[in-house]
């Protein structure tokens, strides 16, 4: 109750000034004096996590009731000049305590939103001042990260975008939030977030898939234009295939992070949950005709995000340049690494005999009554010591060695990593790699900035199963 009543007060002089009047105003200055903490409230704009409804599905159904940022779906999208701090004060209106990650940006520890680890869990009424510099231009997201196999799942995601000094030369740059969810007739969210079967299974994947909150996204262009796509994978474990129908592509950036090259799009792209790809897109049709971004689902493409061309057409341009590379972007030497192995077991068909859970070796089957299917290098639970220790500057090879019979998308906080070739050789530079099921995928990160930080499936159901484990930048 005691946040609640100073939640109150903050919301009218947080949320009301467009409206307010004079006699508003005075009551409003009276009421924060007398409440210290929110005395402060106009130093930081506000996010704001409550309930609200928003229609996912067609129009003979009811609006959706979900949980969101800022009021719509996908949440409020938030914007800064690289090098710039995004501040914003957190006003949980859940009826759950909640936190913010900031997924993929490097931040000091303190901000990275973990609950339990970086900061306790802001309560229902409560709040939480983030603020924080985004040291790299692109595209980034951020969600819930408490019983987010729940909350993200409701809603509580939303895109964060850290714009270049100088803008790319396109015709428009869209974001696209792609996501799905599991509705009832009435089309609204099916409770079960915690049941068995998804926990040891490939996730919670849903029937109703949306571009922006919207079955089939519309987005007007002119034949021969130049878009930029910053699509976000915000689904808790749906890995979207996606095609390209009557553009010229290239991928730009992976999880934010520019390419030193432009990769031209020939076949379909695959999307994990949490992952990022920045495409340009130049618009192949004539007017009149539609280009088309599809999921691929069994060899059928179903339209996710539809271009009608029209107007007068664009002068066409050469390939397109490197995005601006990001500071500290360029892969360190693989000979200079230490290597670490985190081995993935578990699930369905692999079912664990026994793992390591609270530092007590426990029998499987009294792991799945804990909701516990999954562990990594034998422990079932985020363990008491670190995956390892490295000082900053130190170069470490994570090998994911996927002995589970499903495809997980492993995720580092607060650092990104380049993904390694089977011959070793440097490739894209993440901060989410899929590892396909009993395979196993190399990275190389360096430690950057001090603190302990989350490793973890980004199969939200995976890691509340038991896939996630810790590293400490000393
Ligand atoms: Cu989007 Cu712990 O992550
Ligand atoms: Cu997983």
């Amino acid at each position: 109750m005691r946040g609640k009543s100073r939640f109150g007060s903050g919301r009218v002089a947080a949320y009301h000034r467009p409206m307010i009047r004079r006699r508003t105003f005075l009551a409003t200055t009276a009421a924060a004096l007398a409440l210290p903490r929110f005395a402060h409230a106009s130093a930081l704009p506000v996010l704001r996590a409550a309930p609200a409804s928003f229609r996912l599905a067609p129009d003979a159904y009811p609006e959706t009731q979900v949980w969101s940022f800022g009021g719509s779906i996908p949440g409020e999208t938030l914007t800064v000049p690289q090098g710039a701090r995004l501040s914003r004060r957190f006003e949980n209106a859940l009826p759950q305590p909640s936190t913010i990650h900031w997924h993929g940006i490097r931040l000091p520890n303190a901000m990275d939103g973990v609950p339990g680890v970086t900061q306790p869990p802001v309560e229902p009424g409560g709040t939480f001042d983030y603020d924080f510099v985004c040291p790299d231009a692109g595209t980034f997201w951020y969600h819930s990260h408490l019983k987010a196999t729940e909350q993200v799942e409701r809603g509580l995601a939303g895109p964060l975008i850290v714009t270049e000094a100088e803008a790319p030369d396109v015709d428009a740059d869209h974001v696209i939030v792609l996501d799905d969810w599991r509705l009832d007739d009435k089309a609204q969210i099916m409770g079960g977030f915690d049941n068995g079967h998804d926990l040891s299974h490939a996730g919670r994947i849903g029937n109703v898939v949306t571009a922006n909150g919207r079955m089939e996204l519309e987005l007007a262009a002119a034949p021969g234009q130049r878009l930029r796509l910053r699509l976000i994978n915000a689904a808790n474990a749906r890995v979207f295939t996606l095609a390209l129908h009557k553009m010229t592509g290239w991928v730009m950036a992976t999880d934010g992070m520019p390419l030193a090259a432009p990769r031209p799009v020939d076949g379909p792209l695959s999307l994990a949950p949490a992952q990022r790809l920045d495409l340009f897109v130049d618009m192949d049709g004539t007017e009149g005709e539609e280009a088309v971004l599809s999921e691929l689902i069994q060899g059928e493409a179903y339209a996710q995000v539809v271009f009608p061309l029209t107007g007068t057409p664009a002068a066409t341009r050469p390939e397109p340049a490197p995005l601006p590379p990001n500071p500290h972007s360029a892969p360190a030497d693989p000979g200079a690494a230490r290597s670490v192995e985190l081995r993935m077991e578990g699930g369905a068909m692999r079912w664990l005999a026994s793992a390591r859970h609270e530092g007590v070796d426990t029998d499987g089957r009294e792991l799945a009554g804990m909701g516990l299917f999954w562990a990594l290098n034998g422990n079932a639970g985020r363990p008491e010591t670190p995956l390892f220790e490295a000082a900053p500057g130190e170069v470490i090879r994570i090998d994911f060695v996927n002995d589970t019979g499903f495809d997980h998308a492993m995720h580092l906080h607060g650092h990104h990593f380049h993904e390694l070739a089977p011959d070793g050789t440097p490739g894209d530079f993440r901060d989410t790699t899929l590892v396909h099921r009993g395979g196993t995928q190399s990275v190389l990160m360096t430690a950057r900035t001090p603190g302990d930080w989350l490793l973890h499936c980004h199969m939200l159901g995976h890691h509340q199963a038991g896939m996630g484990t810790w590293f400490r930048v000393t």
